[in-house]
């Protein structure tokens, strides 16, 4: 039953039915949902002072909410609206943030930056004035390393070849491009109209302007796919040779995102169809030579991603895989979740609040977390796993000073199963997750989840697949 289609990663029609449950996505653990409410401003202060002390290496986090359409499928945090005056607003309040949260930290020649994102909604949105000056603040806020990988989402309707060039002149090198699906009938079901050939403008562009990677963004599982029209997708893309390619699987949650009411269920693939999607691009993605790095991405083998996967030094964070070691992150505008030592905190969701705190001169904190040792354990165990495919105990005994047997002596317990089925193979001295077993690696992860356990709440999550 089990088709090899690279050394990576199989694909297991009978493995993945079984274990098609719903799942976290681990950019962090504890996951985002047990972040709590009585976490305070005073908290995150403290976390930030707590940086003078010890200035870790930075990543920056740029929220731009604005959108100029709705995609239907869209479960991102977005405001649609054609008022381009909304983000003149925006750009001032996220420049009081920054300078609030820097007042708080190490003085800015400590402050290395070694990662940027802008994401969204669409960063693209804002005039070419307004992106200059943002990249202005942040320069003048941090030092940004030789290195700094400096990267930003955008929308292809919406960038012209001047928008480009202006994105590398402020110095981002990485820039990933929406597309979702070429094919026409799926673009009006999602109402998201993209030619070809704008899309194709983009990413030529991107290279004519010196960015060292190129990252597509495709959904499966939207209405009106098809295997046929996802393969033309596929092909086309490919073509194009995207350094990095994100599959996402498309995530139904209407009672959360309420524009994909506007969905009709009867036009979207049933299981059967979408596994065989899911299948077919595994299959194509991996005969053009890339690499899946986990979750919903695949990289070039010569991209640096693949590269730290091979070389055991890839990470994950909230910005999903990353070649930057646990750095802290600082998150900026509504709803960003940041992390700093050991405590995560997430901003305001609507604009109204976060001019408020900020017209308060308090930071936007909605809610946050404070890790205990235990869940640093925990993550170190779920980012091995994620990142590389393999946990060896004796490397969490030496960090933690913990005896593996004993501190996971549930979970060990709980893995002999997994192997029976093929996800695992275990070893004295690690547990191996098998090719078959690599699309559901969050399903051995959340074995060691110790609040999915005690919550049980698995009910709020996409499926796995
Ligand atoms: C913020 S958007 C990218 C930038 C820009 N706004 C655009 O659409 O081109 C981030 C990505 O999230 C993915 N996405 C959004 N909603 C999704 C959903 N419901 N299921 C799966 N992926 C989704 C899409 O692939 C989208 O490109
Ligand atoms: S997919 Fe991108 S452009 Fe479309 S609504 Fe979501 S954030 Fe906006």
């Amino acid at each position: 039953m089990s088709t090899p289609v690279s050394p990576q990663v199989s694909f297991d029609e009978t493995l993945i039915r079984k274990y098609d449950q719903s799942g976290p996505r681990y950019t962090s653990y504890p996951t985002a949902d047990r972040f709590y409410n009585h976490f305070t401003e005073a908290d995150y202060r403290r976390a930030l002072a707590a940086r003078r002390e010890k200035p870790e290496p930075l990543s920056v986090y740029v929220h731009i909410p604005f959108c100029n359409t709705i995609c239907y499928y869209c479960a991102c945090n977005k405001i649609i609206t054609k008022d381009h005056g909304r983000s003149a607003k925006y750009i001032r309040y996220l420049a009081r943030e920054m300078d609030l949260a820097c007042s708080l930290i190490e003085p800015r020649e400590k402050r290395f930056l070694q990662q940027l994102h802008w994401g969204g909604g669409t960063p693209t949105f804002l005039s070419d004035e307004e992106m200059t000056s943002l990249m202005k603040h942040l320069k003048n806020n941090f030092s940004f390393t030789d290195d700094a990988e400096v990267s930003i989402e955008v929308d292809p309707r919406k960038v012209n070849d001047t928008t480009v060039a202006l994105l590398g002149k402020l110095g981002f090198n990485r820039i990933s491009v929406g597309v979702q699906d070429f094919n026409e009938d799926v673009q009006k079901a999602i109402n998201r109209i993209q030619s070809e050939a704008e899309t194709l403008a983009v990413i030529r562009a991107a290279r004519a302007n010196g960015f060292v990677s190129v990252n597509t963004d495709l959904i499966y599982g939207l209405p009106k796919q098809t295997l046929d029209g996802f393969s033309e997708t596929l092909d086309h893309v490919i073509s194009v040779s995207p350094d990095r390619i994100a599959l996402y699987n498309y995530a139904h949650v209407p009672h959360m995102a309420k524009p994909q009411r506007r969905i009709a269920l009867e036009d979207v693939p049933q299981p059967e169809e979408k596994l065989q999607i899911l299948s077919l691009a595994i299959q194509k993605l991996s005969d053009a030579g890339y690499v899946y790095i986990g979750m919903d991405h695949f990289a070039k083998p010569d991209d640096e991603l693949a590269k730290a996967q091979r070389e055991g030094t890839l990470h994950r964070n909230f910005q999903g895989y990353t070649t930057r070691a646990d750095c802290d992150l600082l998150a900026f505008g509504i709803s960003g979740i940041g992390k700093v030592g050991p405590t995560y905190v997430q901003s305001v969701k609507t604009l109204d609040e976060y001019y408020g705190a900020l017209d308060a001169q308090t930071l936007p904190v909605l809610r946050g977390y404070i890790l205990d040792r235990d869940d640093i354990v925990r993550r170190a165990v779920i980012q091995q796993l994620m990142c590389q495919f393999e946990l060896v105990f004796t490397s969490i005994e030496k960090q933690w000073d913990i005896v593996f047997d004993d501190y996971f002596a549930i979970e060990k317990a709980q893995l002999p199963p997994l192997a029976e089925d093929g996800l695992i193979t275990i070893a004295p001295d690690r547990i191996r997750v098998t090719d078959r077993g690599r699309l559901l690696v969050r399903t051995v992860a959340m074995l060691f989840d110790r609040h999915l356990r005690e919550a049980s709440s698995q009910g709020k999550y996409s499926k796995v697949i």
